[in-house]
């Protein structure tokens, strides 16, 4: 298996261009099965969850290649309204299939999706929400098989009971070609529900308050293909900022969506580094020691601090001046990385969703495990700032979701190599 072999105490410097957004371009893919037509999706980041997301489309008869960061599909032969529990069971993300096989097709069969070990990731809202729109629901020996009631699934008013990204976007899915109006309310607010919507439009749906609590959509009875460009990832964005705040140094990112990474940079900048944004750019210098953040950082749907960042964020954090806290509201089991920054002689304790960070002088290497994504990012950012060498395996976890991460950490001048 890979690993990651990090030797830190080296500052970053210079300039990368961020990646595309994962959790944009997964669901955007999904969409592509409504258009009866040709896609084109560009700024598609080359990443393991996005590979299996084109296993889905082709399994379903929508033709699907990637190259150069673009992915082409082709959906007009669809076939088959079925995904294997294998497939499912690659990523968290194979759940937004359901809204857009059963929007095109009016019928599905699907199981509980994989992902990252976060603690438990119901579908109930997704369930609920599909049942409301004239969808019979039943699970039968783990399949989950959906059929529409009518013609066409039926446009309905749906109150989320929190905001969930992935409920929010299966439903827009599977209301822009249903019959009638779908209303959302308390909808997520994520710029990659903008971005789902934004795609979908150029497609000719219509949808009106995305970005905002209440989302309208009005059914059509048909779709087209378009052309569309992912939006860039601000949650790469967050971790390579957070690596340049840990191990010091100064970097440009580039390609960069400047207001939707402000959640994160307003508080990046309180550990004293200096933080300047230009058009798709943003820049960050991080002289002397950091300083703890003073205000507890609770992780909230956008525009809240986000859950994605709190892992990398720590990384730097431990190694600040004072004590600074983490309150993690969206998973129950997001802090699995701590036992790894423990081990890089990081003093963390963690109560339920509370993690209280006393920065420490230095840290030193240590072998570890990636535990999840944006856990093994934050492995990467500690070892990045220790004394010494450090080892990180079941780096799969780190390829789902960072295009060639450890390119862009050389290209800072940091010391990471690939290893078998
Ligand atoms: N939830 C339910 N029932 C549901 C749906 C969600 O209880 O039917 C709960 C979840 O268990 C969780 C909370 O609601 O506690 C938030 O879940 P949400 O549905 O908003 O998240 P998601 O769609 O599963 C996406 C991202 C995550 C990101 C969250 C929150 C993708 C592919 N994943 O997950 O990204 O953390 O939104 O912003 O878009 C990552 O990239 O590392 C990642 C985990």
């Amino acid at each position: 298996m890979q690993k990651f072999v990090v030797t830190g105490g080296r500052r970053l410097r210079g300039e990368i261009k961020l990646q595309g957004s994962k959790n944009s371009a997964l669901p955007i893919m999904a969409a592509a099965i409504l258009p009866e037509g040709q896609c084109l999706i560009k700024n598609c980041p080359e990443l393991t969850d996005v590979y299996s997301a084109a296993r889905i489309l082709n399994s379903l008869g929508c033709k699907c290649s990637f190259s150069d960061n673009q992915v082409f599909t082709d959906s007009a032969l669809i076939s088959s309204t079925e995904i294997s529990e294998e497939l499912m069971r690659e990523m968290r993300s194979s759940i937004v299939f359901m809204g857009a096989v059963l929007g095109r097709m009016k019928e599905c069969t699907v199981s509980i999706p994989g992902g990252c070990e976060l603690g438990p990731r119901p579908i109930d809202m997704h369930i609920s929400s599909l049942r409301k729109m004239g969808i019979d629901i039943r699970e039968t020996g783990g399949r989950i098989i959906c059929r529409t009631r009518s013609e066409r699934p039926k446009g309905a008013k749906i109150n989320l009971n929190f905001p969930s990204v992935g409920a929010t976007e299966n439903i827009i899915l599977c209301a822009v070609l249903a019959d009638g109006e779908t209303v959302i309310n308390n909808a997520a607010r994520e710029p990659e529900i903008s971005d789902l919507c934004g795609f979908l439009r150029k497609c000719g749906a219509d949808i009106k308050g995305d970005g905002e609590s209440r989302i309208i959509i009005n059914g059509k009875e048909k779709l087209h293909g378009c052309e569309y460009s992912v939006m860039p990832d601000r949650i790469a964005a967050a971790t390579y900022l957070s690596m340049t705040a840990a191990a010091g140094g100064e970097i440009i990112l580039k390609n960069a969506c400047v207001a939707e990474t402000e959640p994160f940079l307003s508080v990046i900048e309180q550990t004293g580094c200096t933080v300047s944004t230009g058009e798709r750019k943003i820049y960050l210098r991080s002289g002397a020691r950091l300083h703890a953040v003073r205000d507890r950082i609770r992780t909230m749907p956008y525009p809240g601090f986000p859950t994605d960042a709190q892992a990398v964020l720590m990384s730097a954090l431990s190694v600040a001046d004072g004590t600074s806290v983490f309150e993690e509201n969206i998973f129950d089991c997001r802090y699995r990385h701590t036992q790894a920054l423990a081990k890089m002689g990081a003093d963390i304790q963690v109560m339920g969703k509370i993690a209280v960070i006393k920065g420490v002088n230095r840290l030193h290497g240590a072998n570890a495990e990636a535990t999840d994504l944006r856990g093994g990012a934050s492995m990467i950012a500690a070892a990045l700032a220790a004394e010494g060498t450090s080892e990180i395996s079941r780096i799969y976890h780190i390829d789902r979701g960072y295009e060639k991460i450890e390119e862009a950490v050389r290209l800072l001048g940091g010391d990471i190599k690939r290893v078998q």
